[in-house]
C-alpha cells in the first residue's frame, strides 16, 4: 500500500491530463493555447513523476520481467501520445489517424498501468 500511495500524485496528474484533453477536444480547432499548454505540461509532469517512481520500484522488485514488459508497453503509449499530440497541433499527417492513436493510447496505457498497480499491490 505504501508503494501504491507513491502513485497517488502522478495518478491525479494523469486524470487532470485526461480532463484537459477532453476539454481541449470539446473546444476544438484552432486549439485554445492555454488549454493546449496545460494539457501538454500536466501530461509531461505526470509522465516524469510516474517514471521516477517506476524506476525506483524496478530496482527493488524481485521478479520484474512482466513488470518490465508492461512498462515498455506503457512507455510506447506515452511516446505515441506525445508524437500524435504534437502532429495534431502542427496539422501534420492525417488528422483522423493521429486522433485515433491519441484516443486509443490512453485506454491501453490505463489498462497497462492498472495491471502494474495490481502486480505491485500483490508483490510489494
Ligand atoms: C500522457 C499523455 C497524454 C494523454 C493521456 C492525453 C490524453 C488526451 C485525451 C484523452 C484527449 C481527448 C481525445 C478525445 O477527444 O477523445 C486528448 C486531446 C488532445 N491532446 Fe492529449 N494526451 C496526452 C499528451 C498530449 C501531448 C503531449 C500533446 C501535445 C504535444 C497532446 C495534444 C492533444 C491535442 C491537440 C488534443 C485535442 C485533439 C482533438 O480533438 O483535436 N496530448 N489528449
Amino acid at each position: 500500500m505504501d508503494t501504491l500511495s507513491k502513485f497517488i500524485f502522478p495518478g491525479i496528474l494523469f486524470l487532470l491530463t485526461l480532463v484537459f484533453g477532453f476539454w481541449l477536444s470539446r473546444v476544438g480547432k484552432p486549439y485554445n493555447g492555454l488549454l493546449f499548454n496545460l494539457h501538454k505540461l500536466i501530461a509531461l509532469g505526470a509522465v516524469v513523476m510516474m517514471a521516477v517512481q517506476f524506476f525506483k520500484i524496478l530496482k527493488i522488485a524481485d521478479s520484474p520481467l512482466l513488470l518490465f514488459v508492461l512498462l515498455v508497453v506503457a512507455a510506447l503509449c506515452v511516446v505515441a501520445l506525445f508524437a500524435s499530440g504534437a502532429l495534431m497541433s502542427l496539422g501534420k499527417l492525417d488528422y483522423t489517424l493521429t486522433l485515433t492513436i491519441h484516443r486509443v493510447a490512453p485506454v491501453v496505457l490505463t489498462i497497462v498501468l492498472s495491471l502494474v498497480a495490481y502486480l505491485l499491490g500483490r508483490k510489494l
